[in-house]
């Protein structure tokens, strides 16, 4: 890090609202290095060529152009017109209060920190990522000498309150977080992106087939695989929250054909965690000592969370359970429902468990998987060693060395009662890529109707 530090807030990714006005829907914390001081800058000009950021029609390239041209200059037009949404008043809101010499930042620690990165979070003014969020800028996913960048994709309808979400984040004085940038175009938000943490998705509403919903939220997750293919680092890792999870993932990669395949994720850590849970409350001791748990499958209540190959203090969990009637019969079933019970209990679906399990997902990559034991993601099928048809997203027992790649573990032992479910969850992962076939850029995808198969939450 340079000694001086200018911070300058600016944010210009509502780019295709024309309706917006440029100072009250956006704010970007940004730290750029520099050994100058703050200049003074013309504010009227300024002015001007902020506004023209909003125009719509205004593509990528033409983005670049713009910032290059007006870099040094939106601090000043911000500080000029501090005024939030919809409010006809100068009161400072802490979202838009722009620039301020940071050469008396704490110069020895920041400079061991690494590079900074860019994660872009879909559905970000809502329940999950709120939680999330604050989880990544306090620097509990990624350790304490790795700045981020958060980069907030909202909708029009919930911009405004992205704003609030930005707000917040600012105040919670987060060293690490360097810039918070809100918007609602997928290709500006997923620029130079790191990580695409793609949580936003519309919940199925009454009436609804699940094909409907596929077809619904499958849209979504074409249109953010294009953008991520236009956008983001080439080694940019995706996590797909939003359901129907594994499917959503295979649509998003099928649209990114540039991202490496390896690199899509869809959310099994939720369910992996529950298992652990339920485990370690029937065998009475903590939680942390239940280890090497799959989830195999589909995120749908066809999921198999696996007792056979789990461990309870290293021992063999059926060794420490010796009770196959509960395993299968009890703990099988309140895993694979458990979403729809909370939401029975709640009123919604769950968020901040969510939230946890992706902090450990993205952590599972980051760090060093523990020897011997392994964590569950859904991830291509492509070369598995278990038999599963090729061309899936399917949860199964990953390992990493930290570097954010990963391996599947092979040797497992599948017996009979494992092999039977298994099968049933790729059928139903079959069956939902026949579905959406024509998202993924593939002639005659057939769609039969099967037996409607659940979403947890959908109980
Ligand atoms: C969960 O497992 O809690 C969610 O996927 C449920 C849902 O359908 O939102």
């Amino acid at each position: 890090m340079a000694a001086s530090i200018r911070v300058v807030s600016l944010n210009f990714f509502f780019g295709t609202n024309t309706t917006a006005a440029p100072n009250t829907t956006t704010a970007r914390r940004t730290t750029t290095t520099t050994t100058t001081t703050r200049a003074s800058r013309p504010r009227a000009a300024v002015a001007a060529s902020s506004k023209a950021f909003f125009q719509s029609g205004f593509d990528h390239h033409q983005h670049h152009q713009h910032q290059s041209n007006t870099k040094k200059k939106r601090g000043d037009q911000q500080r000029v017109k501090n005024t939030p949404a919809g409010l006809e008043t100068n009161a400072p809101l802490g979202v838009f209060v722009l620039e301020y010499d940071a050469s008396n930042e704490d110069t020895e620690k920041t400079r061991s920190w690494k590079p900074i990165i860019k994660i872009a979070v879909s559905g970000a003014a809502g329940m999950i990522s709120n939680h999330l969020l604050f989880k990544i800028a306090s620097g509990e996913v990624f350790g304490p000498d790795q700045p981020v960048a958060l980069r907030l994709l909202g909708s029009e309808r919930s911009q405004v309150a992205l704003e609030g979400v930005a707000m917040e984040l600012e105040d919670c004085l987060f060293p690490l977080l360097r810039e918070v940038d809100i918007g609602i175009d997928a290709r500006k938000v997923f620029e130079d992106a790191d990580w695409a943490l793609l949580i936003g998705a519309k919940p199925r509403g009454p009436g609804m087939e699940r094909g409907d919903l596929l077809e619904m939220n499958g849209g979504i997750f074409a249109e953010q695989g294009k953008a991520l293919n236009e956008v983001a680092k080439k080694t940019c890792k995706v996590m797909v929250v939003g359901n129907p999870c594994n499917t959503n993932a295979l649509i998003c990669m099928a649209n990114a054909p540039t991202l490496d395949k390896r690199n899509f994720h869809a959310l099994t850590r939720l369910d992996e965690n529950r298992a652990k849970c339920q485990l370690a409350l029937k065998s009475g001791v903590f939680y942390e000592t239940v280890s090497n748990v799959t989830i195999w499958g589909n995120h749908s209540t066809t999921q198999v969370p696996d007792f056979v190959n789990a461990k309870i203090g290293g021992e063999r969990c059926t060794d420490v359970i010796e009770d196959q009637d509960w395993l299968e019969n009890d703990f099988t079933p309140a895993i694979q429902t458990r979403g729809g019970l909370l939401i029975k209990k709640w009123g919604r679906s769950s968020a901040a468990s969510t939230a946890v399990s992706i902090a450990d997902a993205m952590k599972a990559l980051v760090t060093p998987t523990e020897e011997g034991d392994w964590f569950s993601s859904a991830v291509i099928t492509d070369g598995n060693p278990y038999g599963i048809e090729e061309g899936l997203v399917f949860s199964m027992p990953c390992r990493s060395n930290g570097d954010g790649s990963y391996e599947i573990v092979e040797g497992l032992k599948i017996n009979d009662w494992l092999r039977e479910r298994i099968k049933k969850s790729e059928e139903e992962l079959k069956n939902e890529r026949g579905c959406v076939a024509h998202l993924m850029g593939v002639e005659g995808g057939s769609c039969p109707v099967l037996e409607d198969t659940l979403l947890p939450g959908e109980m």
